[in-house]
Parts: structure tokens; sequence; C-alpha cells
């Protein structure tokens, strides 16, 4: 078992990591709470047994249920079943179910007790760590929530064997990018987490890998728990992987793939302007081509509307671009004022 503790003074947290403590998970829960537990049926067909004995309420699967329909049924089922303050929210799922239930536990009541159990990849590296939660709108995504930290954090690596490879892969680009933003996460000495990742073998290693992940998000939200600066690392490669998902109608690539190839396109642009030299720029692309995932924008796609959309960003201040740059081995810098021919060179 591994734990660590995300420190927010009395909002303070664990996380607990552990291959098939999903078969235990009522020994992590209060017995004296009345639970309710928001999850999908895909997830629930499979993990549903863990929980029998507490109220459940399931929401359809998929990104396009994560929106106001869904939070207002979540609340009139929890309203109407009787939920107090003193009660507890179980989220179970990937990080659709985790925002759309987080929301709802935050605004129900003013605040409901809420576990994340995260059971994607990106989940349980990301999305159920530090207390993001949303619902999307008809003007973009994610653009209604809360901050609102979970209680605690259980994390069954095992719950990966049945995640499609797509979703994955999804979740490897968010567990990559950590490799290129651990300096900024943390001090250490030692073995990198660059280096760790080019050695391991994955599958084998989900729950070192999880761990260091929810580590280094854990020091960025105590640092910065409501975005004021640091934690925007946390989005290296996100914001050509924004337009890219946005010019694609958000139905070609998931967003792990879209980060991806959002990775490549930041590491040329620093390699373009000189903020990166060029043996770590070749280094870090063949640290990606390792795992398989797609870094080039398909060709067949108009790039200038790329760059529209990057200049569309809910992140755009002032009209500026805001990018998280490397600058260093595993380090990275906020930068802005970017101009749009290297943009366009970038993503070629
Ligand atoms: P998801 O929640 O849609 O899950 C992907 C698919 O896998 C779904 O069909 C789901 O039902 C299925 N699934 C989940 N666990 C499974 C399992 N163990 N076995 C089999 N199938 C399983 O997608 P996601 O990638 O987990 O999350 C994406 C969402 O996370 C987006 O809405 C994004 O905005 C959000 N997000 C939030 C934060 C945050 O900080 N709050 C961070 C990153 C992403
Ligand atoms: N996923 C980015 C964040 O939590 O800030």
């Amino acid at each position: 078992m591994k734990k660590l503790t995300v420190d927010l003074k009395e909002r303070s947290y664990e996380i607990i990591i552990q291959n098939d403590i999903l078969k235990d998970v009522k020994n992590y829960i209060d017995p004296n709470k009345n639970v309710f537990v928001i999850s999908n049926k895909t997830v629930f067909d499979i993990y549903g047994k863990y929980f029998d004995g507490y109220n459940v309420f399931l929401m359809g699967d998929g990104e396009e249920y994560k929106n106001f329909d869904t939070y207002k049924a979540l609340l009139e089922k929890l309203l109407s079943s009787g939920i107090q303050r003193t009660d507890l929210i179980i989220a179970l799922g990937g990080g659709v179910v985790g925002d759309v239930a987080g929301f709802t536990a935050s605004t129900c009541l003013r605040g409901v007790d809420l576990i994340q159990i995260p059971t994607t990849l990106l989940a349980q590296v990301d999305s159920s760590v530090g207390g993001k939660t949303a619902i999307d709108t008809k003007f973009g995504k994610n653009l209604v929530g809360t901050f609102y930290q979970p209680k605690k954090v259980i994390i069954d690596p095992n719950t990966l064997k049945t995640l499609p490879e797509r979703q994955i892969k999804t979740g490897l680009s968010e567990v990559l990018k950590y490799a290129f933003i651990e300096r900024n996460c943390i001090d250490k000495e030692g073995e990198t987490f660059f280096d760790y990742l080019s050695n391991c073998n994955l599958e084998d290693s989900f729950e070192e890998i999880i761990y260091k992940c929810c580590l280094m998000k854990a020091k960025v939200v105590e640092k910065d728990e409501k975005e004021g600066g640091l934690r925007a690392v946390l989005n290296f490669g996100h914001t050509f992987a924004h337009a890219i998902e946005k010019i694609t109608n958000y139905t070609v690539y998931t967003h792990g793939e879209a980060v991806a190839i959002g990775m490549k396109c930041i590491l040329k642009l620093a390699f373009i302007k000189g903020y990166i030299k060029e043996d770590y720029y070749k280094k870090s692309i063949e640290f990606l081509s390792k795992f398989n995932l797609q870094l080039q924008l398909d060709k067949k796609y108009n790039y200038d509307e790329v760059i529209k959309a990057l200049y569309s960003d809910k992140k755009v201040k002032y009209g500026k671009l805001n990018f998280v740059m490397p600058v260093d081995f595993a380090l990275v810098e906020l930068v802005h004022n970017i101009d749009e021919l290297s943009l366009k060179e970038s993503l070629l």
C-alpha cells in the first residue's frame, strides 16, 4: 500500500493506492455515514459489487453527459432521497464521473463530503486529486465548476486491467507530462521520473507510476490550490491540445491523444524559439515516441484553424497566449507572446 497526504491545512486528505483495494473498500469508508455512490453503468457493472448496501445513482457514460441535465438529475435524486450534510458522496469512475460528482457534492446542501475512487489512468494520476470539479456548457468545456477537495482518494491500479487500451493511452499522456515538469513540482535527488518511465515496464509499474504522479500533483496543489500561477504547469501540452480538440469537434482525438500531439508541439516551439537545446528536444521526442502515441496532427486539418482556436482558449489573458514552455530538463516556465509563424511551424 502506498499513501500520501495532500497537505491543505484543515482540508488535508489522504491518497491511498493499492492493487485490489476495491475488494476491501468498505474498510476505508466510515460505517456511520449514509453513502451515495455516483457512477456510470460501464464502471458499476464491473465494480458495483464492492459497494452493495449503499445508495447508487448512475449517470450516462461519456463527456456529453457532463452537463447541466445530469447535474440537475443527480441533485434531484440526492435531495429526494433525503441526503443530509453529514452524508457522503462517492465518485466511482473516470474523470467525467469525478468532475460531475465532485461538482454535485460541492454544491448540494452547500457541500457534502466526497471520496474520489478513480478508475481510469487519467483520473488516477490527475483529475481525482486537487479538487477541480466541473460540468461543460454550450460555451465550452469545464466552464462551470468549483474547487472542492475530496476527503479521501482511494486508487486501485488493478481497475486499469478492465480499461480499454485507448483509455490507457489517454491517461498515459497525462503521466508523461509529469516527466517534463518534475522539477517545478518537487525537489528531489536520484532517478528522474523521465528516466524511471524510460526504463520501467508500464503494465507492472502502475502502482508506482500513479504514486509518483499523485505526489507531484499534491505538491503543486499544496502550493497553489486555486491556480494563481504554479498550478498552470499541470497544463503542459494542453494549450495546443485544447485547440486541436476544438477544431476536430472533440470527436477525433481523445483528450490524452490531443495532449500527446500538444506536448510535441510545445517541445518543438521551445526548440524553435531557443528555450531548449537540440539534444533535449531530440531526447524528449524519442521519449514520447517510445509510448506509441501519435505525435503529429493529421495533415488533413487546417493548421491556421488551430492557431485561431489557440486564441479562443479560456486561459488567454488580454489577448495573449500563455504557454507552459520547457526551458530545461524537466523544467518549464510560463511564457507569453509567441509569433504566429513559430506557432504554425511547431505544428508541422
Ligand atoms: P471518462 O471518465 O469518460 O472515462 C473513459 C471511459 O472509460 C468511459 O467510458 C468510462 O465509463 C470507462 N471506464 C472508466 N473506468 C473504467 C474501468 N476501470 N474499466 C472499464 N471502463 C472504464 O474519461 P477520463 O479520461 O477518465 O476523464 C476525462 C474527463 O476528465 C474530462 O471531462 C476532463 O475534463 C476531466 N479532467 C478533469 C481534471 C480535473 O482536475 N478535475 C483533470 C483532467 C481531466
Ligand atoms: N489537471 C490540471 C489541474 O488539476 O490543475
